[in-house]
């Protein structure tokens, strides 16, 4: 992305999507269809969390799956939820009510913080709006906080192997995802880009509850 290009990005969402990003979701997947999706990231997640985990959520929009997380696990456990756009940042704070919890303006590109730093990090719904330089780029500093042996996890856009559902992804989210963001070349490359980048892949799991249109990568360090 160029500097004007990222400038303009993180406009759009401060200005136009952060105020209907929760609704527009509720829309377009149902309320009870988010719920299903945020519950199978959690439960992919949950069998690794232990007491006093350090997890970091990045390009955690309005943070609903940041404090869904939160609420679910250990009290002991350290949450931080970081994002670009401080219209997104703001409506997460006003859904926190957990002191282990924090949200804070950060660009996942430079990360301020030290190396080996996080047992896990999620990226949910955010590498397909990244380009193939930035995506590398983004995918290396998580490779750095991450602890050797910590976990990484990846929600994201998935078009389906069969012909039926794969017309049917086409039309519900291929048409705008095509002229909006880098979901279908994000799709082609991600695994070769993960393997470059150090991760071992221990899961690749199609939502069959969400016609497989969505799918969680499970990764270790
Ligand atoms: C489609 S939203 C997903 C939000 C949230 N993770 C969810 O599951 O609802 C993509 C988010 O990625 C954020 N984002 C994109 N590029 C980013 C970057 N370089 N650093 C931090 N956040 C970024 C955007 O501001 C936006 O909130």
């Amino acid at each position: 992305m160029t500097e004007y290009q990222s400038k303009r990005y993180k406009e759009v969402y401060n200005l136009f999507i952060s105020k209907f990003y929760d609704i527009g979701l509720k829309i377009g997947l149902t309320p009870s269809g988010e719920k299903i999706l945020r519950a199978s990231v959690f439960k992919s997640l949950s069998p690794y969390i232990k007491r006093k985990d350090r997890i970091l959520d990045l390009c955690c929009g309005t943070g609903t799956l940041t404090v869904l997380i939160t609420s679910l696990i250990y009290r002991e456990c350290k949450i931080i939820g970081v994002d670009l756009s401080f219209g997104q940042i703001a409506k997460a704070q006003k859904k926190n009510k957990y002191p282990n919890l924090i949200f804070a303006l950060m660009d996942a590109n430079e990360l301020k913080f030290s190396n080996n730093y996080f047992d896990h990090v999620i990226i949910s719904a955010a590498l397909h709006e990244m380009d193939k330089n930035q995506r590398l780029n983004v995918l290396s500093e998580i490779h750095r906080i991450l602890k050797r042996g910590g976990i990484f996890l990846i929600f994201e856009h998935h078009e389906p192997s069969k012909i039926s559902l794969r017309i049917l992804y086409n039309f519900y989210l291929g048409f705008i995802e095509k002229v909006t963001s880098h979901s279908f070349e994000m799709q082609r490359n991600i695994l070769k880009e993960l393997k470059k980048s150090g991760f071992k892949i221990l899961k690749q799991i199609p939502i069959k509850k969400f016609l497989s249109f969505f799918q969680i990568i499970l990764l270790k360090k």
